[in-house]
């Protein structure tokens, strides 16, 4: 097992990477830390990728909208760059608010409706915070390819058009959720679940699960949202939103059709923990 190289400031981190800029690939994993299998798949698909892989690990503050949120989002350094090494990953980037922000990002991005729904509207400011500090992280590490769980579907969505307005010549390369045993979808806040919430929240794959058969069984979007209102409400959830959209566009739509791909995308409280999840049709 090699050590993983860490850079805490981006003229460390171009010292140790410039030597790779030239001829290598540069695989690109960004993360808030805490990490699970969910990450180490992505570092995994980067290292089959790429020549170097290069993960950043920072809690960025103008994503949150909520400061309990912030200041609850675990962090976990030391257990993170023992899985890093273990993994096998090149090079990690743990920079310090001030280092990626040395002044307050003022720009205002528009995705159009991309960052208007779902999250968009639930998380107001998120996706611009995100855009802020990817689009940071692009511009300092310069990889040719980034590493995005579909988890957060609507953020690779955003992230794809980011590289897009910015002209960044990086490739973004999608990857599958990755679940624990019972389904439920691989999160860091998952860490932050006491037992019984954990448990219930199970919950969320077995009805996302069902979906396909619902739909076989005729049912309408509008009636497994009504099934799903009245399980959530049984088990002491708070169900932020359960939605049906444009897989393309995320153009939210009322019910099912075979004239282009389709998601559903759910957002839920299990105590005061945000959880998402989604599933294409
Ligand atoms: O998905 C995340 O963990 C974060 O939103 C990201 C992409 C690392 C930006 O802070």
């Amino acid at each position: 097992m090699r050590s993983v190289k860490i850079a805490r400031t981006i003229i460390e981190l171009n010292t140790l990477l410039n030597q790779y800029r030239i001829s290598s690939t540069i695989g690109f994993v960004p993360t808030m830390g805490a990490l699970h299998q969910g990450h180490l798949s992505l570092i995994n698909e980067s290292k089959m990728q790429c020549n170097f892989t290069v993960c950043s690990i920072f809690v960025n503050p103008t994503q949150f909208n909520d400061k309990k949120d912030l200041e609850r989002y675990p962090r976990t350094e030391d257990e993170d760059l023992k899985l890093l090494k273990e993994a096998n990953c090149d090079l990690v980037f743990l920079p310090s608010v001030l280092e990626m922000y040395p002044e307050p990002d003022k720009r205002v991005f528009d995705f159009g409706t991309l960052d208007k729904v779902l999250d968009g509207e639930a998380r107001p400011g998120h996706f611009n915070g995100v855009a802020q500090i990817v689009s940071k992280l692009f511009d300092i590490v310069k990889p040719t390819k980034a590493f995005f769980g579909l988890k957060d579907y609507q953020q690779v969505l955003i992230i794809k058009a980011l590289v897009k307005q910015l002209n960044f010549n990086i490739e973004i390369i999608a990857c599958p959720i990755l679940r624990e045993k019972d389904g439920l979808a691989m999160s860091s806040r998952n860490a932050l679940l006491n037992v019984s919430e954990r448990k219930l929240a199970a919950l969320i794959p077995q009805l996302m699960s069902s979906i396909p058969s619902l739909i076989t069984a005729g049912y309408s979007f509008n009636r497994i949202l009504l099934h799903f209102e009245t399980k959530f409400l049984a088990n002491g959830y708070n169900l932020d939103y359960l939605k049906l959209a444009n897989a393309q566009t995320l153009q939210i739509e009322n019910d099912f059709t075979d004239n282009h791909q389709q998601i559903v995308l759910i957002a839920c409280f299990v105590g005061k923990i945000r959880l998402i999840d989604n599933l294409l049709l």
